[in-house]
């Protein structure tokens, strides 16, 4: 490589040059194989066996129980090669909320372990064996030398099935792949049917379906129909489609808990499909998992918004293709299901099943302000009498949940930080006007919703009980924010759709007019006569 080329072409004899690219030319590398010789020139007497560390972590698995693995390092006697070769590093809090300390965390690249597993011994290498520049693959490899090779396999399976496993965790496929997600476990954990408030037999019909449908393979079977299903929660943003999708995983994650011989079902949780590789590529890769972990719940957030027109025809090959779906329940929420295409909301053993969550009703109200009751009533500086419940039930009429939470949440912010008492809702409008004197054009929505306050604040409904207390006085001004905020909304929306209906009639009244100008008998077009029915349309003639 270095020095002449073969002709009498003579190399400039740059060492620097010499050097690099003498370093840059060896033989083919394969790092693997050179272990592999190593190890059995040094272990003639034992069988060697190589897991990729992808398919089996053995110090993964060892680190969770099931297995010992001791360092066999010695570097008093081998200061060179006696101690293994590994990578320190701190790893930093995943969130800094989370007040943790961070961990110190160590990646082995070449090691030497004595391995207990089920009263049996073996010598363990761990090696990080990547060859060429390239980071990708990252090959990793475990040697196992031991003189009773039949029960290599058992560990193999067993540590193997126990990496594909969760452990306190969801599969959540995001950005083209899946992965384990701890962070939606511990919401799921959280999430329980009682704080979810519906209708009482909607609630019930909701919980059955899913559990008759997980216990009921026999059933299916005896009637000869594919045991799949889908079902749709649709209706207005914040009234508890994904707080139920929540409390039914955490549902069924407890299932066989107890002792019964019910199947713990997984959850596996699409979040989008945009990948490297495209939606179809994302949703080959769902549909194989969800075959794969069957029987499981498989969730799609906003399914109007992952089945878009381009993917739908993809989508419905993979729900009733050639391939089993068995055991698969898919549940769908969406805000728009008249967005969604028939094919997929009316076809059966698809999306049959729907349920509608709207805006709570007065009862409802009622039962979510119960719902905070019980929550504060701990909390010694919060007076919450029970004639508040109805009180605020009264006044949040076409509110959603979500919304009612907000008024809730945003009151005792305030409270806690004494914002409401501490100056009349004028004092606090020319404070501002003041604060804001260099920021620019004022917005005037600013100073409705002031006024507005005040307003509220002159209001009263009669109860002087309640006018005393701080939550109510708080409540009812977050309220009428929430309110003016939510009626701007909706008038926006309704512009929104008004314009596109315009625009639709537009559309409409365009074309018939391009088609009847395409009927026009040959000699009008030719003397630019109007067509009768349209005369003075064209404005510009
Ligand atoms: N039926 C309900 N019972 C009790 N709390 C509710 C209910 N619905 C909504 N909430 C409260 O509102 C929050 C938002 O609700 P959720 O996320 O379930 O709404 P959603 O219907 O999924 O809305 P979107 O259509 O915007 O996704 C919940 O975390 C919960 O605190
Ligand atoms: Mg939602």
């Amino acid at each position: 490589m270095t020095g002449t080329n073969g002709s009498n072409f003579r190399s400039h004899e740059d060492e620097t040059a010499r050097e690099y690219f003498h370093h840059s030319s060896a033989q083919r590398v394969n790092t693997d194989a050179v272990l592999v010789e190593a190890l059995r020139g040094q272990y003639p007497n034992l069988d060697l066996t190589v897991v990729p560390q992808q398919n089996a972590n053995l110090l993964a698995y060892a680190s969770a129980g099931f297995a010992t693995a001791t360092p066999l390092e010695d570097s008093t006697k081998d200061p060179v090669y006696g101690a293994a070769l590994k990578w320190r590093v701190f790893v930093p809090p995943a969130r800094r909320l989370d007040n943790s300390a961070g961990v110190f965390a160590e990646r082995i690249l070449f090691g030497k372990f004595l391995y207990k597993w089920k009263d049996h011994e073996f010598i363990l290498y761990v090696a990080d064996g990547r060859d060429g520049g390239a980071s990708y693959p990252d090959i990793t490899n475990n040697y196992i030398l031991t003189s009773e090779t039949y029960k290599i396999n058992d560990l193999i399976k067993e540590a193997t099935l126990w990496g594909s496993r969760l452990h306190d965790e969801v599969w959540v496929f995001d950005q083209g792949f899946w992965q384990k997600s701890r962070e939606l476990f511990d919401s799921v954990r959280k999430a329980q049917w009682e704080d979810v408030i519906l209708e009482e037999g909607m609630k019930k019909a909701i919980i059955a379906d899913v559990e008759n449908f997980f216990d009921g393979q026999s059933t299916y079977q005896n009637l000869k129909v594919p045991w799949k299903r889908g079902i749709i929660y649709y209706g207005p943003p914040g009234n508890g489609k994904t707080i139920s999708i929540k409390a039914m995983m955490h549902a069924l994650y407890q299932r066989g808990q107890d002792g019964s011989d019910k199947l713990s079902v997984p959850t596996l949780y699409v979040r989008t499909l945009s990948s490297f590789g495209g939606p179809e590529y994302s949703l080959r890769n769902i549909f194989a998992k969800a075959r794969q972990e069957a029987p499981c719940y498989l969730v799609f957030e906003d399914l109007d918004s992952i089945v878009s027109d381009n993917v739908r025809s993809y989508f419905l090959n993979e729900v009733d293709g050639l391939r089993s779906n068995d055991g698969i329940l898919m549940v769908g929420s969406t805000n728009h299901l008249d967005r969604l295409d028939p094919g997929i909301s009316k076809r059966p053993s698809r999306f049959d099943r729907k349920y509608y969550f709207p805006d709570p009703d007065y009862d409802q109200r009622v039962q979510y302000a119960q719902y905070w009751q019980q929550k504060l009533k701990d909390s010694d500086n919060i007076e919450f009498p029970d004639a508040l419940c109805p009180a605020v039930a009264r006044i949040t009429d076409k509110f959603s949940f979500a919304y009612m939470q907000e008024a809730f949440v945003a009151s005792l912010l305030a409270i806690a930080v004494g914002d409401s008492t501490s100056s009349s809702p004028r004092d606090r409008m020319r404070k501002s006007r003041a604060q804001n004197r260099w920021a620019g054009p004022d917005d005037p929505l600013k100073y409705s919703k002031l006024q507005l306050l005040s307003r509220v604040n002159l209001m009263s409904d009669g109860n002087s009980e309640l006018d005393k207390v701080l939550l109510w006085k708080e409540l009812r001004k977050q309220i009428a924010i929430l309110r003016e905020e939510m009626e701007e909304k909706r008038a926006k929306q309704l512009l929104g759709s008004m314009r596109s209906e315009f625009t639709q009639y537009r559309d409409e009244l365009d074309e018939k007019l391009h088609r009847q100008d395409q009927k026009l008998p040959d000699r009008s077009r030719k003397f630019g006569m109007d067509y009768p029915p349209f005369r003075g349309l064209n404005s510009d003639q």
